[in-house]
């Protein structure tokens, strides 16, 4: 068991409150005063909190860490980089191409990219170039999508108090204040895997919609994923349409398969926005696509901005070459889809001795776990999983040294590093935190 007392943690806590709002750097990293982590280090599939207590991780910093924590393939390619070449110039290098024509070796969607430091920007400079190119002003989202924290993707369908007997749809609410309301004006948004929908919405709209922006697997709604036949209907929706397929791959990019969800579909974006996975933690992001598209960033008249002081610096560049060189030549992958799969059937069967109807949504690589007898298609199906016991689980599992959200809606992240994880200790460490989940 991990400790009640955690004194150095409530210490660092403490001063942070004098520091920054809610005492921390970010508000989700906010757990309430008795469980806000605060880490003194990270190696491999394990962070060490400053109380000396080491968990495995399987939340994994929301995605980006794929090979595992202090990767030294990818570590002294930065520190090469870093001391040999510089850290940035407001110049281009040759670094910038290297890696766009690495992209372009994995992913066939790609013919030319652009840099930036986060999801966020990665997504803000798709949706522009989708704008810039169409002409057009909307954009059509998915309820449980997540793509980053500017204003206009910062609305939700607050599925939480939303009741599911209640044959509406859920409310769309901003993610706080701060949010001014005509941000949403150019937003529709519709349930994942709903086909009428999809054609309700293009045949009030279809003149003015300038893409669907989309996680193809929700990586922030429990790696629910479109079906098959979803994402071929948006791909024809959009060719149908003159609007363009944005695939939002920040979290499944060089997760899912090398080519990320597009390989797993064979359905292609216009645009794809990447991030996380493709630096393994460094901060580095891109979206890129069709080379026609991606002309319309130019200083022409009707031409679109991107750019940014921090854009393609060195640090990231030379971390997302050594990570993908080694995602693109090893068998990273095969690894981490094992170990990822040998992890669901550990789990499966702890819920099935438990007596717990339960289901596994999303990829190996990133798999969603729900309580309830079949997978949910949305956002919607989602409320009607246990998601309350998961929680329960979930806070019991960190107690016994294995760390994840405990909320349902994010997925088990596995890098390759989990390849060394005791697989019977997860079995142990499993059975008694449902055991527990139950009897509480
Ligand atoms: C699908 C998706 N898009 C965009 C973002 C925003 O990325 P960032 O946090 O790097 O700004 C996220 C973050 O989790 C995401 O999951």
């Amino acid at each position: 068991m991990t400790k009640m007392i955690k004194p150095n943690s409530a210490a660092m806590l403490k001063r942070a409150h004098q520091n920054m709002p809610m005492g921390v750097a970010d508000s989700y990293r906010y757990w309430g005063e008795d469980n806000t982590v605060f880490l003194s280090s990270m190696q491999g599939c394990t962070i060490t909190d400053c109380d000396e207590q080491t968990f495995t991780d399987f939340r994994l910093a929301y995605g980006p860490i794929i090979l595992g924590y202090r990767d030294s393939r990818v570590d002294s390619a930065v520190i090469n980089a870093i001391t040999n070449i510089g850290t940035i110039s407001g110049f281009s290098t040759g670094l910038d191409s290297e890696v766009v024509e690495l992209v372009k070796s994995m992913c066939p969607n790609i013919e030319k990219m652009r840099f930036s430091n986060s999801g966020t920007e990665a997504v803000i400079g798709a949706v522009r170039t989708a704008r810039g190119y169409t002409k057009r002003n909307k954009i059509v989202v998915v309820e449980g999508g997540f793509h980053g924290l500017h204003d206009e993707v910062m609305w939700k369908s607050d599925v939480d108090n939303w009741d599911v007997a209640n044959e509406k749809a859920p409310a769309i609410v901003s993610f706080g204040a701060g949010i001014p309301a005509n941000t949403r004006e150019h937003q529709v948004s519709v349930p994942l895997n709903d086909f009428a929908a999809l054609e309700a919405v293009f045949a009030r709209h279809g003149n003015d919609i300038a893409a669907i922006l989309i996680e193809p697997i929700m990586g922030n709604c429990g790696s629910i994923a479109s079906t098959q036949e979803y994402m071929q209907q948006l791909r024809d929706t959009c060719d149908a349409n003159g609007s363009l397929l944005i695939l939002d791959e920040v979290k499944t990019g060089f997760r899912v398969a090398k080519g990320g969800a597009q390989e797993l579909y064979g359905i292609y974006a216009d645009l794809t926005t990447y991030a996380k996975a493709i630096g393994n933690g460094y901060p580095v992001a891109a979206f890129g696509g069709k080379a026609a598209v991606m002309d319309t960033i130019s200083f022409a008249k009707d031409g679109v901005t991107h750019g940014g002081t921090y854009t393609a610096n060195m640090v990231a560049l030379s971390a997302a070459k050594a990570t993908l060189t080694v995602l693109n030549e090893t068998d990273a992958y095969q690894t981490i889809n094992r170990v990822g799969q040998e992890i669901q059937q550990v789990l499966s069967k702890v819920f099935t001795k438990h007596g717990i109807e339960h289901c596994f949504a999303g990829p190996d690589s990133m798999f969603g776990v729900h309580f309830g007898s079949s997978v949910p298609q949305n956002y919607r199906d989602w409320k009607q999983t246990d998601s309350e016991l998961y929680t329960q689980f979930a806070m019991n599992l960190i107690d016994n040294g294995l760390m994840l959200e405990p909320d349902s809606r994010e997925p088990w992240f596995i890098c390759e590093a989990h390849q060394t994880m005791d697989l019977n200790w997860l079995e142990q460490v499993a059975d008694r935190s449902m055991s527990d989940a139950i009897n509480a």
